[in-house]
């Protein structure tokens, strides 16, 4: 099994969505690109349930916390499993960094790290061990992020989007806590132009040999 599987996340306005386009513009077909919450029809199903149905925010902590997980076991029984299988790389916009940084750490729900704790492993390493090879974390100031998402025009407005600074800065220290949790994390400085951040990221990938 040569395939890599790299998690690519950050705050919402981080710039990662640019950062991915650029990727999928460099290495197309070579690379199975996907995304969470999503990724599978039934993942998909769950994204729109969790990110655009008004009921999603009115619901418990724990709940959303496992709507995430429930989309995660389909993509990765589908989707990454058998792409690493196959020994290609798999490129995922957000992963249960997300999960880390938002609900246990923006939401506060620090009760949340023992499930997770044990969600990911049952759904990662049966077997053999599927659990991201890397993150790259896209990492700004939170006023910079939020300012970032309000002015932003083009953007689909969900219910993710009108949250507090602190909820920002809270997520933003949440991508710091998860690099502890066993897991390769890199930071990349997303308060910088996109071509700079897309350099460091090939840089990044180098340096764990993922191409
Ligand atoms: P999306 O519109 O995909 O945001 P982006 O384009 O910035 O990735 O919405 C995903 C939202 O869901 C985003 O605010 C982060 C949140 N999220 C969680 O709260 N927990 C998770 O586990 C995941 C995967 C996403």
């Amino acid at each position: 099994m040569s395939g890599k599987y790299v998690v690519f996340d950050g705050m919402d306005g981080s710039g990662k969505g640019t950062q991915i386009k650029m990727l999928q513009e460099r290495f197309g077909e070579r690379v199975v690109f996907t995304y969470e919450p999503g990724g599978t029809p039934f993942a998909d199903k769950i994204r729109a349930l969790v990110r655009n149905d008004p009921l999603a925010k009115e619901s418990t902590p724990l709940n959303n916390f496992l709507l995430f997980w429930a989309a995660r076991e389909e993509l990765v029984e589908k989707v990454v499993m058998p792409a690493l299988t196959e020994g290609r790389h798999v490129f995922s916009d957000r992963g249960y960094s997300s999960t880390y940084a938002y609900q246990i750490c923006g939401e506060e729900c620090r009760d949340l790290r023992r499930p997770f704790l044990l969600l990911r492993e049952e759904v990662f390493d049966k077997g053999p061990r599927y659990r991201p090879d890397l993150h790259v974390v896209y990492d700004l100031p939170a006023a910079v992020a939020r300012e970032r998402v309000m002015r932003d025009s083009t953007r689909e407005r969900n219910h993710f989007d009108d949250r507090p600074l602190a909820y920002y800065e809270r997520v933003r220290e949440g991508f710091r806590k998860f690099a502890k949790e066993q897991e390769v994390v890199r930071f990349v400085d997303a308060n910088q132009s996109p071509e700079a951040m897309h350099e460091e990221t090939l840089e990044i990938l180098r340096e764990h040999k993922i191409y």
